[in-house]
Formats: C-alpha cells, sequence, structure tokens
C-alpha cells in the first residue's frame, strides 16, 4: 500500500543513503533532473544536504512515497520567501524511483504537493522540465498550463542539450 507523508528535517538525513539511491536511479536513468551522469556519491551528498538545511530552515516541503514502508519517491515544494511572493512555490525533483512508476505514484506525490501548498497558503505553483520528460505528461494531466519553452536550456549527457518547457498551476 502507498502511503504519502510529509518528512521533517530529521527524517531526512536518516534516510540519507536512500535518497542518494533514488536521485542516482533517476539521473542514471537519463532524467534531466539537474546533474549529468554518472553521478557521483558526493555530489548527490551535497545536493540532499541542502535539501535537508532548506527543510529545517522552513524554507522547502518535503514529501515521500512509501510503498509498505519503503521510500519509493519523494517530491519537493521550494517556499518563494521574499515580501511579494508568499502566494508562490516551486515544485521540484517529482522523483518515483525506476521499479515503481506507472502506478500512480507520480500522480499521488503532485496531489499531496498542491494540498500541502495549499495548507502553507500558497496558490500559485510552478516548474520546469525538459520537453519530453517523463514529467511532461504527469504535469499535463495534473491541469499544469505549459507558458513556453526556453530552447537548448539545459545540458544533458553527451553535450547535448534540452529544451525546458516552463508550466504554472493556479490552484482554487
Ligand atoms: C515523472 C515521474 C515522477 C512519474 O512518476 P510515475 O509514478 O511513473 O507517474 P504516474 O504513474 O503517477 O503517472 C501519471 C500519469 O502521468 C503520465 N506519465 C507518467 N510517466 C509517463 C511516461 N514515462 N510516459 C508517458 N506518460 C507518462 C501518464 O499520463 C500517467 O498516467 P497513466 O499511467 O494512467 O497513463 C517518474 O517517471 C520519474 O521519476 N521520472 C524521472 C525523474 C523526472 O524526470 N522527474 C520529473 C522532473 S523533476
Amino acid at each position: 500500500m502507498i502511503t504519502i507523508e510529509r518528512w521533517a528535517a530529521e527524517q531526512i538525513a536518516a534516510a540519507m543513503p536512500e535518497f542518494i539511491e533514488l536521485l542516482w536511479d533517476s539521473v542514471d536513468g537519463g532524467a534531466s533532473v539537474g546533474f549529468l551522469p554518472p553521478l557521483t556519491d558526493a555530489v548527490a551528498h551535497e545536493y540532499w544536504s541542502g535539501v535537508h538545511a532548506d527543510v529545517a530552515a522552513g524554507k522547502r516541503i518535503f514529501i515521500v512515497a512509501l510503498l509498505d514502508g519503503k521510500m519509493v519517491g519523494a517530491a519537493q515544494l521550494e517556499l518563494a520567501m521574499r515580501q511579494n511572493s508568499r502566494h508562490r512555490a516551486e515544485v521540484q525533483k517529482v522523483l518515483v524511483h525506476s521499479s515503481y512508476r506507472r502506478r500512480g505514484i507520480g500522480q499521488q506525490l503532485m496531489a499531496e504537493l498542491e494540498n500541502q501548498a495549499h495548507l502553507a497558503k500558497r496558490t500559485l505553483l510552478v516548474l520546469d522540465t525538459c520537453r519530453g520528460d517523463s514529467g511532461e505528461p504527469l504535469y499535463r494531466k495534473m491541469g499544469y498550463i505549459e507558458v513556453g519553452v526556453i530552447p537548448r536550456y539545459a545540458e544533458i549527457e553527451n553535450g547535448g542539450f534540452c529544451d525546458t518547457v516552463i508550466y504554472y498551476k493556479q490552484l482554487a
């Protein structure tokens, strides 16, 4: 059974090796999520340490998907902190382990991010993703609206680039 939970900083710290493995799985599987393969332990650890610090500081909401207690996915909301932006948050790093995809876990993570955004009084969600990546159909299915495309925005493996698509969703 899948459960979706919001985790505090201490819980993230305790499961650091699992999060490193989750990120590694996506990056080495070719997903454009900010890193290039091969992802080293040190780079992944530095990234998750930053996530941990942001969650501890109240700047980031972190949720996980558990399948019978095993962590199989995670997603984040970075809360905009400027005075004129406190209605806004960015959806980041929606990751489902490759062994557990296409079972609706990504959709459940996105739904809980929206719930958490609502609780945090964030009514505008923004995100970006590489054109053609697996996140795009998920975001469209969840009602995100395409704003536009920035060509050659992110480097991908083998020296190529991907176009990035910007999306938003206004929550009721
Ligand atoms: C994107 C991702 C989180 C989706 O997770 P998931 O658990 O497989 O998603 P779901 O099963 O909830 O899919 C919901 C819907 O999204 C769409 N979708 C998801 N993955 C898709 C894919 N690879 N191809 C086409 N449509 C896809 C489908 O409409 C799907 O519904 P369906 O299975 O009934 O057709 C997962 O593929 C992943 O972790 N990818 C690597 C990391 C990444 O690129 N993250 C997004 C950018 S940060």
